[in-house]
């Protein structure tokens, strides 16, 4: 496995493979791998040629400091781990080597066509416009052929395949299961900043949204909302931010579970200081 940090060796290596007509698959990341990291390494793997794995902390995604300054980075980790996966190529490039001051400066402008205006887009103003920034330039860098991402970013996989479609038809976009801790909790790099008791604490949110799953059709949805996040919210530690129950396309709210054949709640949950997401698929009968 090589570690890449500049662009145009990257180029020369991704130029190479197309030359040799070999497929590409791209896992991009912001590192402080764990299983669910894993779990889309072995699928690009099994399906591609070649798998590229970027790990850079994308600043222009953070609208808040504190929180890009805290960021787990793990390097060494992370390297060690994707040599086990069978990846071929790190991309680890430096911020100044993605990013003129110009672009650091002010948001990317992108038409979300509403995707953004709801949940995450509602809480990180301009997040998604750091996302859509950066994941467009790593595929203009490595043309994969296809591209993976977690279901736990549920709004961020939406907006991706609406930036692919747009801008980079030929990437298939490969969408992969949310992986759990045995206690349910979401797998995500933020929990390595949770302590042990939050992180017990942290899986009742899972319980709760599993729970739930027994009520539709006959609960409305407005009460389902409403008892998850006060379930939710027994445990004193969780503070729910948003809990929504769209149509896992449009991403609209919905209001009867009749309204549409793919239904999904989306949760944002701070466990103390940390921020927790997650979603739970009630209806896809699409
Ligand atoms: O999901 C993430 O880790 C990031 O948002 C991504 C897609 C790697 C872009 O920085």
């Amino acid at each position: 496995m090589k570690i890449l940090t500049a662009k145009e060796e990257l180029r020369k290596v991704v130029d190479g493979l197309k030359s040799e007509n070999k497929t590409i698959g791209l896992v991009p990341t912001m590192g402080a791998l764990h299983r669910g990291h894993l779990s889309l390494v072995e699928r690009a793997v099994a399906q591609n040629n070649i798998t590229i794995v970027s790990v850079f902390v994308n600043p222009t995604q953070f609208n808040n400091p504190d929180d890009l300054r805290s960021y787990p980075r793990t390097l060494d980790a992370d390297v060690a781990l994707l040599e086990k996966a069978g990846c071929k190529y790190v991309f680890a490039p430096k911020v100044e080597d993605i990013y003129t001051s110009d672009e650091l400066g002010s948001p990317f402008q992108f038409d979300f066509e509403g995707l953004d205006k709801v949940m995450e887009g509602r809480f990180r103003p301009n997040h998604f416009n750091g996302v859509v920034q950066i994941v467009g330039k790593l595929f203009e860098l490595a043309s994969p052929d296809r591209a993976y991402f977690g279901e736990k970013d549920f709004q961020q996989l939406a907006i991706i395949r609406l930036m692919t479609k747009r801008y980079h038809p030929s990437v298939e976009i490969v969408a992969c299961p949310i992986v759990r801790e045995d206690s349910g909790l979401a797998m995500s790099s933020r929990n390595m900043l949770l302590s042990d008791n939050q992180r017990k604490v942290a899986s009742h949110i899972y319980a709760v949204l599993a729970e739930g799953r027994q009520f539709v059709p006959n609960t409305p949805v407005a009460e389902l909302k409403e008892c998850t996040i006060a379930a939710i919210e027994q445990k004193p530690e969780l503070k729910v931010e948003y809990f929504e129950i769209v149509d896992g396309n449009t991403l609209q709210n919905i209001e009867k579970w009749d309204d549409t054949s793919y239904v999904v709640g989306c949760i944002t949950v701070y466990c103390g200081k940390v921020r927790l997401i997650d979603n739970i698929c009630y209806k896809n009968i699409g």
